[in-house]
């Protein structure tokens, strides 16, 4: 270049230029500061940016929530239930569980079968919400009811469970005689 600002000494032919560092290259490292002030307040000095623990939780979190390993228990509460029951897309999500993996047993509808029938309101392990999604996930294991956490996510037996409330008081055909305690 013919600005080059050559500095005067030289060695084999080698000689070294003193320029000033190019705007381009200037105005990066200034924004570079700029952001880096930024993102100091956002993710270290009390910002609300998450920082390495929590996406790390949020991860976890997340792989629990869609895992099918069978994992220790599941736990219900009655709010995530009753949320899960308005929505339209979960029973009938729940339905297709339903279909393939509970029918054989519990016949179409929720009459029964192998099963007790899951329309009338006897129930021999507890008709409440929570207490539904248990059995599902835990199962009855010496009466023949699987443990369904070994083979479905949290998300598809709150899923079912909201489907096998959303039978109840129908009256599909050849109903199975109740069983259990009224409640
Ligand atoms: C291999 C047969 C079988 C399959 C498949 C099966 N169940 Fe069951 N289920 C049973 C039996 C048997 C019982 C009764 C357990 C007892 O006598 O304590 C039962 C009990 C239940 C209960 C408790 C009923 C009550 O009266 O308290 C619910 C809820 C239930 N099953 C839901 C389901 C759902 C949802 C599925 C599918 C994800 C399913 N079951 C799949 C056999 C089955």
């Amino acid at each position: 270049m013919s600005d080059d600002k050559e500095l005067d000494h030289e060695y084999d032919g080698i000689r070294e230029s003193d320029n000033d560092l190019p705007n381009w290259w200037l105005n990066i490292f200034y924004v570079s500061i700029v952001f880096s002030i930024g993102y100091m307040i956002y993710y270290h000095w009390g910002g609300n940016g998450p920082g390495q623990m929590d996406n790390y939780n949020k991860v976890m979190a997340q792989v629990a929530e869609n895992s099918t390993q069978t994992p220790q228990s599941y736990s219900f509460t009655e709010d995530e239930l009753a949320e899960a029951q308005k929505s339209e897309t979960q029973v009938s999500e729940g339905k297709k569980i339903y279909d393939i993996r509970c029918i054989a047993c519990h016949g179409a509808g929720g009459a029964g079968g192998i099963g007790p029938n899951l329309v009338d309101s006897y129930w021999l392990h507890g008709g409440k919400p929570t207490q539904i999604a248990n059995i599902i996930s835990e199962g009855v294991l010496d009466k023949g009811m699987v443990a369904w956490k070994a083979l479905l996510s949290k998300k598809e037996i709150i899923a079912v469970t909201t489907y096998v409330r959303s039978i109840y008081g129908t009256n599909p055909a050849n109903p199975k005689a109740p069983q259990g305690n009224k409640e």
